[in-house]
């Protein structure tokens, strides 16, 4: 096994740079997911990783290997597409072994690499079907145990469960974080979905148009995003975000909405956020971050337009009195109605704020 270095990385096509001084560096038996909105490049990353794409500048290295100019067989990776990318003639148990084969590896080590792989994704039963007869998620499990019995050095995973429903993604979550934990295998992994990012990665990389907007551990993400879009982007539903001004006086250190309601900032939070006084900022709350009613200090008004009872917990969609957008999570029994105010407690401990210009969080 080995880790991933990129250095300065850039990826242009044409006139297009697509990704632009990418620096990361990845640690041996480390999981790291790569997640970020369509089209931000994080298939074009993976593939330079493996040598499918050819870097336009910057350095690939896989441990002491410096592979940026290496073709993709001799990086000793494996990939699992999302797509699956089997072989259609082939059975399973041939598409597993493909590869064994045409290295001549013995019959009997074989075999025992394929059961092993079976056994792991439960494909025992389909080892002589061919893929068309499979269903999606199926096909993705051979996908992996391809990959599996190849024994990389790097793991690399293009959204292998975008295919499969959601049950089914869940179930595999937990398999490949307990094949990682088990093989002790450097694993990069790109995902377009956030929740899948956070319950899987040691660590995530949060990525937007071409570059890295944060690298961390999934808490840290969520508890101190960066700035604006990784607050965004980590959390469902997401993060709300209203203008504000911070202000001092009389009642203390407060967060100012822009319809003059004030949410006093917490004690504790006085000497981080007190140099932001006359400041405008955008002060941003997440929805688990706030309650049913007048419950404490901090507590603004709410026009709800949809209450949405998920089980556990309602989510009040609607808008705050200056008209921006706002979700709250409150209690499932809440008696919150449509077109009907509601005043909402903010969890001032629990709030962020940013740049208005740059994003940054302060
Ligand atoms: N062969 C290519 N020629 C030109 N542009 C390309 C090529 N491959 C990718 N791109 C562009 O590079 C950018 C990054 O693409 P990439 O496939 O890496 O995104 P992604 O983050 O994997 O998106 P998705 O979540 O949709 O899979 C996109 O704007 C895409 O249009
Ligand atoms: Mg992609």
């Amino acid at each position: 096994m080995a880790g991933v270095s990129l250095t300065n990385i850039s990826k242009a096509y044409g006139d297009v740079t697509v990704i632009d001084g990418l620096d990361l560096s990845i640690e041996d038996k480390e999981f790291v997911v790569l997640v970020g909105p369509s089209g931000c490049g994080k298939t074009t990353t993976l593939r330079m990783i493996g040598g499918l794409e050819v870097v336009t500048g910057g350095t690939v290295m896989i441990g002491d290997r410096d592979v940026t100019t290496l073709r993709p067989g001799l990086r000793n990776c494996s990939m699992v597409f999302q797509n699956y990318a089997l072989y259609p003639h082939m059975s399973v148990r041939d598409n597993i072994t493909y590869g064994m084969k045409v290295r001549g590896v013995d019959r009997a080590e074989m075999d025992r690499h394929v059961a092993d792989a079976a056994r792991i994704l439960g494909l025992e039963p389909y080892l002589d079907r061919r893929p068309k007869h499979l269903s999606g998620g199926q096909r993705q499990r051979v996908a992996i145990g391809r990959a599996i019995v190849r024994n990389p050095d790097v793991f690399l995973f293009d959204e292998p469960l975008s295919n499969l429903d959601a049950k089914l993604r869940i179930e595999m979550r937990t398999e490949i974080k307990n094949l990682h934990r088990r093989l002790e295998a450097t694993m990069v992994y790109v995902t377009h979905d956030q929740v899948e990012a956070m319950t899987m990665a040691d660590r995530v990389v949060v990525m937007n148009q071409g570059v890295i907007e944060q690298a961390a551990e999934p808490i840290t993400l969520y508890e101190t995003p960066a700035n604006m879009f990784v607050a965004a982007f980590i959390g469902a539903p997401s993060m709300n975000f209203l203008k504000a001004t911070v202000a001092g006086g009389e009642g203390g250190l407060a967060v100012v909405l822009s319809d003059g309601t004030r949410l006093p900032i917490p004690a504790g939070r006085h000497a981080r956020f007190g140099k932001l006084d006359g400041r405008p900022v955008v002060f941003g709350i997440r929805p688990e971050h706030m309650a049913d009613g007048a419950q404490g200090p901090a507590v603004m008004q709410a026009m709800p337009t949809a209450i949405e009872p998920l089980g556990p917990h309602t989510l009040v969609v609607g808008h705050a009195s200056s008209g921006e957008p706002l979700t709250a999570q409150v209690d499932a029994h809440t008696a919150a109605a449509p077109d009907r105010a509601m005043p909402i407690t903010c969890m001032m401990e629990k709030m962020h704020l940013f740049d208005p210009d740059t994003g940054q969080a302060h």
